[in-house]
């Protein structure tokens, strides 16, 4: 099977720019993304797009109208599409069975409704959102008995390993595409044709194929070792401080060993982001569900490492400025989950101010990317209350109005442009003593230390 024609449910930070790239590769291939957020889509089709992500601008311009298009009629995109692809979001369950561990799949068992109400003849159905093991199933007898038209399924697992901030070179040129299909003559037909389109553009090599459920258990285990390798160098930066080492130098020392790598060794004052945390739950709640509390306790650890070390950060702040920050202004650089996204989803900064504000500190926050309206929208939703985000959040357009007059300064977000911040000309606009701490280890603490700072840098101390 040949396909002409795709779809793709859910425009989100996903769903958006892999097809943008399958456009971009696949001229001949009409690609509809369908959402139904009207806001986004009507970002998606103006100059603004909805995520900012470096070089999507272009590969979106080079495709959109000519054979990329966005869209809220949903059902006009499933009924066209030879293959579609459901990249909904699946977060965390917020009540009931698995509460807080479990993947709420209202969003898919939807999607599945009605790519079944509305299907005829054959469709290829691809899970790429995140999911527990054995949602394909799932998929599959929603489909099969839902659909009026008579239409057949094959559901395929291909998740995505996109990063976000380096989206577009991951699309690009990705170190793998898993594919997970039926290993029936069906099933592999539909992984043929998924696998040829990836094929335009990566090499056959990189394209893996494995049984639905690899695919899928693959997509939370990687990220799971990939969080777990941050809890570990984050908890020896804890010892660093203590003793006297310095956690760059070890990661440095450890990662060339060509077993370990150097990727992934950066302390800092945790890991956000949309995934790790809800995959190592998701992981979690697997493993208690086969009744392996062992395995499960262990990833469990991993989360409860990263939270550790936000509030080690906060207490460090606390401690530092003479046990109370109540009424001090502190100037808060960075609010995103990482340099090059305006995504803040599961940011550290969240908790981090959060925790500030409840010391009743001042917080004169600057992000590059960020809007001040995310920002109180985070605030609100991590249980800051109006009042005191009204009186005590100001969203600062440069990171020299934010410290100025500031008792001090934290770093959140590794944004390039604060590893190169006028440092004396900060020093000034303080008050004195004036602390910095550097939550994502970039400033030169050298420089720090000359300049007439109090320094503390994750994993190398005050
Ligand atoms: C995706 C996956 O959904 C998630 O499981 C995976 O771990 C990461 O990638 P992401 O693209 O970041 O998440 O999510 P988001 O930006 O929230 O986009 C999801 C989109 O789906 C939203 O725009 C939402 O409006 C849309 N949606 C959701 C629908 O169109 N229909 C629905 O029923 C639900
Ligand atoms: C991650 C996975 O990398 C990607 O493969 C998957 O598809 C989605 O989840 P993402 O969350 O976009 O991607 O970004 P990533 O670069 O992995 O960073 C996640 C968090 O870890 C960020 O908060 C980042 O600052 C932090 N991090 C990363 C560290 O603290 N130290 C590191 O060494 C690396």
């Amino acid at each position: 099977m040949s396909i002409q024609s795709i779809c793709c449910l859910g425009a989100g930070y996903v769903g958006g720019p892999t097809m943008a790239m399958i456009a971009s590769k696949c001229p001949d291939i009409q690609v509809t993304v369908a959402d139904m957020n009207e806001q986004r889509i009507s970002a998606w089709n103006s100059e603004t797009l909805p995520i900012y992500e470096p070089g999507l601008d272009a590969i979106v311009n080079s495709a959109r109208d000519r054979n990329l298009h966005f869209t809220t009629d949903i059902r006009s995109a499933i009924a066209n599409a030879d293959l579609i692809f459901v990249s909904v979001g699946t977060p965390t369950k917020s009540f009931g069975i698995g509460a807080g561990r479990a993947a709420d799949l209202r969003y898919i068992e939807s999607a599945a409704r009605l790519i079944a109400e509305v299907s005829v003849g054959h469709k290829i159905i691809v899970e790429k959102s995140t999911i527990p093991v054995k949602t394909a199933t799932a998929i599959k007898s929603i489909l099969t008995a839902n659909s009026p038209h008579g239409a057949t399924f094959q559901v395929l697992s291909n998740p995505e390993f996109l990063a976000e901030g380096t989206a577009v070179e991951d699309l690009e040129c990705p170190d793998r595409i898993l594919i997970g299909g039926e290993t029936t003559p069906e099933g592999n037909a539909a992984v043929e044709a998924l696998a040829s389109v990836y094929a335009r553009w990566i090499p056959r090599e990189r394209i893996l194929t494995t049984n639905l459920w690899s695919s899928e258990l693959s997509k939370l285990v990687a990220n799971a070792f990939l969080a777990q390798r941050i809890s570990s160098i984050n908890s020896i930066s804890a010892l660093c401080e203590a003793t006297g080492a310095d956690v760059d130098e070890v990661a440095r020392a450890i990662g060339m060993d060509s077993r370990i790598g150097p990727k992934f060794l950066k302390a800092s004052v945790g890991f956000g982001g949309s995934c790790f945390q809800k995959d190592l739950l998701n992981l979690v709640y697997l493993c208690e569900s086969f009744n392996l509390p062992d395995v499960s306790e262990y990833w469990r650890q991993v989360v409860h490492l990263n939270n550790w070390q936000k509030s080690r950060f906060v207490e460090k702040i606390v401690r530092s400025l003479y046990n109370t920050v109540s009424n001090k202004r502190l100037a808060i650089l960075g609010f995103a989950f990482k340099k090059d996204t305006n995504d803040t989803r599961e940011s550290p900064a969240i908790l981090v101010c959060r925790d500030l504000l409840h010391e009743r500190a001042h917080l004169a926050i600057y992000d590059p990317r960020v809007s001040g309206e995310s920002i109180r929208q985070d605030l609100l939703a991590a249980g800051v209350s109006e009042d005191l985000i009204a009186s005590n959040v100001e969203i600062c357009s440069d990171p020299y109005s934010a410290v100025a007059q500031a008792h001090a300064l934290a770093t959140l977000t590794e944004w390039d442009e604060f590893k190169s911040l006028d440092l004396p000309r900060i020093y000034d606009l303080m008050l004195k003593p004036a602390f910095v701490f550097d939550g994502r280890a970039i400033l030169p603490i050298d420089a720090l230390k000359l300049h007439g700072f109090k320094a503390f840098v994750i994993g190398k101390g005050l």
